[in-house]
């Protein structure tokens, strides 16, 4: 697994403080991170892959500084975006899929062979030739994790990757993830989704409220969502 560290960082946008002094290990196989609408989720996990910058304090992905190692950090870390319209790029759901593959100087059998695999696992085939903008809101969703996932990244964060999803799909999507040898950041409000996880963080005004089992984490999150504000 790789080593995410998050060694006092904070981000502000304008004057607000939106993550406040995050002091974080992040090991484990299965990490899932819940909270309150606005409490910094998103931001925290954009910084794992420099998709967002801290404003003070470092992000290292074992011990390579994300911001200073781009390229490298993007090939070690894939992203599944929540809103997998913006992640669609090529024409068609196989060039989309296959164009993920351009940097890995793969042959092109290979290439193929990647792109056919992922596709039937998600059970794309069939709207392989078929435009990404006609498929539906969770067929795109499963668009967006394959395209990451064919790249075979050490690392997926995900951020809210079952949010438009059927039961079916989701438990597809659930499935696919549980299964993946690779290490796991979710951002999610299913909290079922979290069974099983090694690690959950609950993040609410910028700063981590609980750390610890999914048991633990999800009962603060409960705890704070039923108080009255
Ligand atoms: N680019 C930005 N510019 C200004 N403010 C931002 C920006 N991105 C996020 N914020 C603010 O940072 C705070 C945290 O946002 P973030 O998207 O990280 O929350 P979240 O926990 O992912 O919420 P949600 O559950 O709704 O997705 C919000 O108050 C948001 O308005
Ligand atoms: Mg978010």
């Amino acid at each position: 697994m790789s080593h995410i560290h998050f060694d006092q960082v904070s981000v502000n946008f304008d004057e607000r403080h939106v993550l406040q002094n995050i002091n974080l290990e992040l090991s484990e196989r299965r990490i899932g991170i819940i909270g309150a609408n606005g409490g910094g989720k998103s931001t925290l996990i954009r910084l794992i892959n420099g998709l967002g910058e801290p404003s003070n304090g470092r992000v290292l992905v074992d011990d390579m500084e994300v911001s200073t190692n781009a390229r490298a950090i993007r090939r070690k870390v894939g992203f599944v975006f929540s809103d997998a319209e913006n992640q669609i790029i090529m024409p068609t759901v196989a060039e989309d899929v296959d164009f993920s593959l351009r940097r890995l100087k793969l042959s092109k059998p290979e290439r193929q062979a990647r792109v056919d695999d992922i596709l039937e696992r998600f059970g794309l085939s069939s709207h392989r030739d078929a435009s990404p903008h006609t498929l539906s809101g969770g067929q795109k969703q499963l668009l967006a994790l394959a395209a990451v996932l064919v790249m075979e990244p050490e690392v997926i964060i995900a951020d809210e990757p079952t949010t438009l999803l059927d039961l079916r799909n989701r438990n597809k999507i659930g499935a696919v993830l549980a299964e993946l040898p690779q290490q796991l950041i979710v951002v999610t409000h299913d909290l079922e989704f979290l069974r099983g996880f090694d690690r959950v963080l609950c993040l609410d005004g910028g700063a981590v409220v609980a750390d610890g089992t999914p048991e633990l984490a999800i009962s603060h999150y409960v705890d704070l969502m039923t108080k009255a504000h």
